[in-house]
């Protein structure tokens, strides 16, 4: 766990958070993970789920998360989504600064994602953290033909 501010905290997924993770990614994606995929990532060593929470009257409750594996020197990110009613407060830029930390923390040297490419809030909050876009993948994402940006950034 870690306090980023005195209201905000990260810390890893487990498995009584899975539920709450499934409840933002319902809405945030029209071709949703399934419980079972969520779940399957806290079983892969080298895979990270992380949680952003902000401290309420009610207790933490979870703003946005980030999966996200390291493998070798490189860190892939799979999925991040904000919560709705949370999005453009800077939850999705705090959650993807701490991913990368992690990343340099592991010494790995570069952090690689695909986007879908009509996705402008992603690719904004991805070239806003210094992201860049280096090729597409044609018809990458099954459910729609749609293709994918893929971006790079160096640590
Ligand atoms: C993409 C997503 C995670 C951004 O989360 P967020 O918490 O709203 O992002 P932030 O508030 O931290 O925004 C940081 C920066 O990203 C960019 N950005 C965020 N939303 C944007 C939008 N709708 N349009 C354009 N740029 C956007 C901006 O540069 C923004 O900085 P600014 O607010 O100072 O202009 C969120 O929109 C979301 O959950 N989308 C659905 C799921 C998804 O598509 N995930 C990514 C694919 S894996």
């Amino acid at each position: 766990m870690r306090q980023l501010a005195p209201l905000l905290r990260t810390r890893r997924m487990t498995l009584a958070d899975v539920p709450g993770v499934m409840d933002i990614e319902k809405e945030a994606f029209t071709n949703p993970w399934s419980l079972e995929m969520v779940k399957k990532e806290l079983t892969n060593e080298w895979s990270n789920v992380l949680l952003l929470e902000e401290s309420t009257p009610w207790g933490w409750e979870l703003r946005a998360f980030a999966i996200f594996w390291i493998v070798a020197d490189e860190v892939h990110v799979l999925n991040v989504a904000t919560h709705v009613a949370s999005r453009r407060k800077g939850f999705g830029r705090k959650i993807m600064d701490e991913v990368v930390a992690m990343g340099r923390a592991r010494s790995c040297t570069l952090a690689t994602l695909e986007v879908r490419r009509s996705n402008q809030a992603a690719i904004g909050l991805y070239a806003a953290l210094g992201f860049r876009t280096v090729g597409m993948r044609p018809r990458y994402y099954a459910d729609n033909q749609e293709d994918a940006a893929v971006m790079i950034m160096d640590l």
